[in-house]
């Protein structure tokens, strides 16, 4: 496995691969990588032969408020990690290359970019749009891998590379959970053992919705929410920030679940952290 850390020295490495006709797939992470990073990186290995993943906590998409300076960071895990699951290449970008201090020029998501985490998150979709593009100017992958984990953000890549023309082929990976249900998540190291305990009812609420709708019981979107609300606050001991039923494709609300194109998104403050997590049927 090759390490990179200028831009320089990945871009003439692909250029050798590309120049070999071989294909490139990409994993764009903030590292800290556990087994939800490791499940897009065997599906990038399974779609080209060439898996570049990328290890960069992007200062654009945290807000002044956030967690920026505390996020976990562990670049030897990372590499065990990404050569476990058969990444070819690592890149551990500098910030002085990709957000030098002039970057002025932004990716804007537009109306996708405001709703459910976006709205509590000003600006937070931007960051993640403008530096996923500049990521991808780099690396210029055949194929790039999201985790469901972020719908709503796999939902904004999708249409940046449709709006943008970017030729890149968006692959998305199911939410890998702990055993309990949890997502996996690199901020569920920030819990306590009792936060811990708590945060099981975020998926266990949105679980709960999928079988109310599931078995026919429930399909206003207002009432489904209420019930998760509830679960979370209550069961949970959480101070939620959303749950919301929205179509899978716009993220508008929907007024009753539409099988095939729902999504019940919900974020929600386990003490100083926030989690989210999402169900779609
Ligand atoms: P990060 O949170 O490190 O996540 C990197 C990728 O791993 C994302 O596509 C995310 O959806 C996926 N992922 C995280 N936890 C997962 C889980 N439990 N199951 C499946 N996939 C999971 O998302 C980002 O970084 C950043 O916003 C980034 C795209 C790198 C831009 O900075």
């Amino acid at each position: 496995m090759l390490v990179h850390r200028r831009t320089s020295d990945l871009r003439a490495a692909l250029a050798t691969v590309r120049g070999k006709g071989d294909a490139v797939s990409f994993v764009p992470t903030m590292g800290y990588l556990h087994e939800g990073h490791a499940a897009l990186i065997r599906r990038a290995a399974q779609l080209a032969p060439r898996v570049v993943v990328s290890v960069f906590v992007n200062p654009l998409q945290f807000g002044p408020r956030e967690d920026f300076e505390r996020y976990p960071r562990d670049p030897d895990r990372d590499l065990r990690v990404a050569a476990g699951a058969g990444a070819t290449d690592v890149w551990f970008p500098a910030a002085s290359d990709l957000t030098p201090p002039g970057l002025t020029v932004k990716v804007e998501p537009g109306p996708l970019g405001r709703v459910l985490c976006g709205k509590s998150r000003p600006g937070h979709f931007r960051g993640v749009c403008t530096i996923v593009a500049k990521l991808f100017h780099v690396v210029q992958p055949d194929y790039a891998v999201f985790g469901w984990k972020d719908a709503q953000q796999l939902v904004i890549i999708r249409r940046m590379v449709a709006d943008l023309d970017f030729p890149v082929h968006i692959e998305g990976v199911e939410t890998v959970r702990e055993a309990d249900g949890l997502a996996m998540s690199s901020r569920n190291s920030y819990l306590s053992a009792e936060e811990r305990a708590r945060a099981v009812w975020l998926s266990r609420s949105l679980f709960e919705v999928r079988d109310l709708v599931d078995c026919g019981r429930e399909r206003r979107s207002r009432e489904l929410e209420k019930h998760a609300a509830a679960m979370i606050t209550q069961r949970g001991g959480a101070r939620l920030d959303y749950v919301r039923v929205v179509s899978l494709d716009s993220l508008r609300p929907l007024r009753v679940v539409e099988p095939g194109n729902t999504l019940v998104a919900a974020a929600a403050w386990f003490g100083q952290t926030r989690l989210i997590d999402n169900v779609r049927f």
